[in-house]
C-alpha cells in the first residue's frame, strides 16, 4: 500500500485499481454528485475507466486525489487530494466523502492536512479550491482550512466560488 499520510483519525493513499468496487460506491450516489460536473458511474468497468484515465495518471507527479479511511477501522470515506489542472496551470484541493461520513469532520480534517502536505512536503507555492455556489458544507472546508476568497466565476457551465492558499 502506498501512504500519502496520516492525521489523528485518517489515513490517505494512493488509489489502486483493485478499488474499483470503493469509487463506484461513492461516484454512483446522487447526492454525493449533487453539486458536481460528472455523470454517476454506472458498473465496475466505469470506475476502471475514471481510475485508469483520470486518477492513476497523477500519481507519477506525487500529487492525485488519494483514497481516505478511518484508523480505527479501516473503513473507506472517500478521497482527498491535489490535482493538476494543466490548462489552467493550476494545483486544486478537491474531497468527496460517502454520505454515512458527512458531518463528523472528517473533509476538514482530511482536507487541511493535505493543504499542509501540499506545502511543507511537496512545496507547492500556491493551491486552488473551488466548490458550487450552493455546497455550503465544501464551502465551509475552503474558509475552515484558511483559504481566501478570491472570486465568483463560471466553470464548466457552474456557477463556483474560488479560493486560494499560497504558502507564508
Ligand atoms: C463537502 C463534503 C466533503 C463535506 O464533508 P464533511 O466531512 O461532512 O465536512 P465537515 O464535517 O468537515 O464539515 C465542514 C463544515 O461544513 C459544515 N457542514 C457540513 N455539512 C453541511 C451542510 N449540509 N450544510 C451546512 N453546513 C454543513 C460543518 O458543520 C462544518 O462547519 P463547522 O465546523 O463550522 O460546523 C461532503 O459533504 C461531500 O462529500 N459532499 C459531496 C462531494 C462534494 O460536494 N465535494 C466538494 C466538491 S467542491
Amino acid at each position: 500500500m502506498h501512504f500519502i499520510l496520516t492525521t489523528p483519525r485518517l489515513y490517505l493513499r494512493q488509489f489502486t485499481l483493485a478499488d474499483a468496487p470503493l469509487l463506484l460506491a461513492l461516484n454512483s450516489d446522487p447526492e454525493v454528485l449533487k453539486y458536481l460536473h460528472e455523470i454517476p458511474l454506472k458498473d465496475e468497468a466505469h470506475a476502471i475507466e475514471i481510475l485508469t484515465t483520470v486518477i492513476l495518471p497523477q500519481y507519477p507527479n506525487n500529487l492525485g486525489r488519494w483514497a481516505v479511511h478511518l484508523n480505527d477501522t479501516n473503513e473507506f470515506i472517500g478521497w482527498c487530494g491535489l490535482k493538476h489542472r494543466p490548462e489552467i496551470d493550476e494545483i486544486d484541493l478537491g474531497y468527496r466523502f460517502m454520505k454515512k461520513y458527512w458531518g463528523n469532520g472528517y473533509a476538514f480534517e482530511a482536507a487541511k492536512h493535505v493543504l499542509d502536505y501540499g506545502f511543507n512536503h511537496l512545496h507547492i507555492k500556491s493551491i486552488t479550491g473551488r466548490a458550487h455556489i450552493d455546497n455550503i458544507a465544501s464551502l465551509k472546508v475552503l474558509e475552515k482550512i484558511g483559504m481566501q476568497f478570491i472570486k465568483e466565476e463560471i466553470v464548466d457551465s457552474c456557477p463556483v466560488k474560488t479560493y486560494m492558499a499560497t504558502v507564508q
